[in-house]
């Protein structure tokens, strides 16, 4: 029976549930055979990490939302090995969407199709479409090919928390609640898939802004429209899971110019892009990137907002980071994971 059994349905089966220690990290053959039984693995991409479970067995997909304490209405992702095996999970596949799997799979890349009948509607939270992507990482092509199924596999981290992109960021929030690991290094991009819709008789929709950039889409197939999540109060999502509140650390974070009246609060943390000088209004900085390299800054972002939430401090403030390329999904994220106004004195307290 697989540990996450135990764990995550008590009510089923009453066992005691062992303590987990990482390492041992879990083999790719053992990760391929806890998903044929129906356990759940976290699993190395080059974007973030993902929790995978063979997505065709609701019930292990139901141990994700469970472990991830995820509402159903957040819909997954499916992993695949090939771009080939797109139709096995898509119904139908619009001439855009070929020409992007020809040039951006595998990679950071998701396309949101028409759903075949034997993906549970659990994993597409009862939408008529599903999320595909095929991960450029060899561990996670070969834990696909090994097990020979499918994987649904949301970042591997506590709903609304951030992504992991290393195995202990993983084992930090859910080692106890899930039947393994599998290290495969720190993740290259460190920030999640690029997802795009087609609705019918409309240009290409971007849901989410990532490291296949907009630019890059607009190049490939031309016009394409932009409705990620907004946050103006009352306006319904664009798409289930664009939660506003995301990514976000125990430490309150804000992102965007500090306002020159603003108190700091005492132990204010700095998250630093490009050239600084040094400032000592703040009780520790890291920089994401000191020559203003954007990839090397999105590779950091996530690790480097770890390290300074374990570090118990009253706020984050975090520098603004440019528009442009993958710029725009880094802005995305932060603006997700930050408060909405500069925090009152004495109002900061941990989430
Ligand atoms: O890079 C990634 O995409 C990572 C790695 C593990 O592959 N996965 C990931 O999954 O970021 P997750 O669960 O954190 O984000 C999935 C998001 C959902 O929140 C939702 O916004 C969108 O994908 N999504 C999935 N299926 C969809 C659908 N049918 N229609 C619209 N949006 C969908
Ligand atoms: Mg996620």
């Amino acid at each position: 029976m697989p540990f996450s059994e135990r764990v995550l349905l008590p009510n089923l089966r009453k066992v005691t549930p062992v303590k987990r220690m990482y390492p041992p990290w879990t083999t790719i053959t053992e990760a391929s055979q806890i998903i044929r039984e129906g356990g759940i693995v976290a699993i190395p991409t080059e974007t973030v990490y993902g929790l995978a479970a063979n997505a065709l067995n609701a019930l292990a997909v139901a141990k994700i939302f469970a472990a991830k304490e995820r509402p159903t209405f957040d819909p997954l992702i499916v992993h695949i090995a090939s771009a080939s095996n797109l139709p096995e999970a898509a119904e139908s596949i619009p001439e855009n969407a070929w020409i992007l799997a020809e040039k951006f799979m595998p990679g950071p890349l998701t396309l949101v199709l028409p759903k075949r009948k034997k993906i549970p509607d659990l994993v597409t939270s009862s939408l008529p479409t599903v999320g595909i992507r095929v991960p450029d990482h060899p561990i996670a092509r070969e834990i696909i090919r090994e097990a020979g199924v499918p994987l649904a596999a949301p970042s591997a981290n506590l709903f609304q928390r951030v992504s992991p992109t290393t195995a202990l960021h993983v084992a930090e929030q859910l080692g106890e609640r899930i039947d393994g690991i599998v290290d495969g290094g720190q993740s290259r991009i460190g920030l999640e898939s690029t997802i795009i819709a087609f609705p019918e008789g409309k240009n290409p929709l971007l849901l989410r802004p990532g490291a296949i950039t907009l630019e890059m889409l607009r190049e490939t197939i031309g016009d394409i429209d932009v409705n990620m999540s907004s946050s103006e109060p009352g306006k319904a999502l664009p798409a289930p899971g664009m939660v506003d509140k995301h990514y976000q650390p125990a430490t309150p974070l804000y992102y965007g110019a500090v306002p020159e009246t603003a108190t700091l609060p005492p132990k204010t943390l700095h998250l630093a892009f490009g050239k600084i000088s040094e400032d000592e209004r703040f009780t520790k900085t890291l920089n994401l990137s000191a020559d203003g390299n954007l990839l090397e800054a999105t590779a950091n972002l996530y690790s480097f907002i770890r390290k300074l939430d374990r570090l118990g401090g009253d706020l984050i403030v975090v520098d603004p980071v440019p528009e442009n390329g993958i710029g725009m999904a880094v802005n995305d994220r932060l603006k997700r994971a930050s408060l909405k106004y500069f925090p009152e004195p004495n109002a900061t307290e941990r989430r």
